[in-house]
């Protein structure tokens, strides 16, 4: 109900998820990533404690482009299209700085590169409290102690296939590390929609990563502060 309400109040201002700057934000731009049926870079199918994976939703990864080089990389409308996408570029140098294994989350039907397309469904699945299905599985879940979780904020939250990821394996007693980017709505619900997924006795780090769209590509720096401090955190 809430949902539908945020998405009326949404289509009545006719706001778009672009324009002008976010207090929340920090930056990012692209890298590529791997569209195969598992995805997962871990060296291990054993039990193992103290790994980190970092898993990511991004829209390039989750839609198909025909002609990539008639995409207008400036228009803020169809720049994440092409990889690796904003979210694809953050957790990117959270994986060169950490060494910590790379998973990208897929959907099986694909997302329309078409903006509008795009939002359309995003807001069906949202309405719908809908689970993608993934086409993109961890192998061996239980050797991570800790995740971090990358995504869009898409409809004031996060793309339905998050929960889909979330509801797929079992988070009890993980630590979960989450960056974002998005447009003017900053994090917006998505930490809340997130938290609920997840089970009571996961630790959920406060301190969460939002980066503007317009500002991913120069965020570096501020990402791997960001970084530093999470893990000065997961340190104590
Ligand atoms: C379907 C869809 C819905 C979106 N909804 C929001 C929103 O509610 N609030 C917001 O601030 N940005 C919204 N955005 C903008 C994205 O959060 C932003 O472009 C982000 O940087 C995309 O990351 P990506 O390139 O990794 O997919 C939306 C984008 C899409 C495609």
């Amino acid at each position: 109900m809430r949902r539908t309400l945020l998405i009326g109040l949404m289509l009545l201002s006719g706001m778009i998820f672009s324009g002008c700057g976010n207090q929340e934000s920090q930056t990012t731009e692209n890298v590529s990533s791997s569209s195969e049926e598992t995805t997962t870079s871990s060296e291990s199918d054993t039990e193992a404690t103290g790994k980190t994976l970092i898993a990511y939703f991004t829209w390039a990864d989750n839609t198909y482009v025909e002609n990539p080089e008639d995409v207008d990389v400036d228009a803020t409308t169809s720049a994440s299209v092409l990889p690796p996408g904003n979210v694809g570029l953050i957790a990117s140098w959270l994986q060169e700085e950490t060494g910590a294994d790379l998973f990208s989350i897929q959907v099986e039907e694909k997302y329309s590169s078409d903006y509008d397309e795009c939002l359309d469904r995003a807001s069906e699945e949202s309405a719908q409290d809908a689970r993608p299905a993934l086409a993109t599985h961890v192998e061996n879940m239980e050797q991570y102690d800790t995740i971090y979780l990358g995504y869009p904020n898409w409809w004031y939250a996060t793309p339905m296939a998050i929960l889909s990821f979330i509801d797929e394996y079992d988070f009890e007693g993980k630590q979960i590390v989450l960056f974002c980017s998005h447009g003017t709505g900053g994090l917006a619900g998505s930490v809340d929609a997130i938290t609920e997924e997840l089970p009571k006795n996961c630790s959920i780090s406060g301190n969460v990563l939002g980066v503007y769209r317009p500002e991913v590509a120069d965020s570096k720096d501020e990402v791997l502060a960001w970084l530093t401090e999470i893990q000065a955190e997961l340190n104590d």
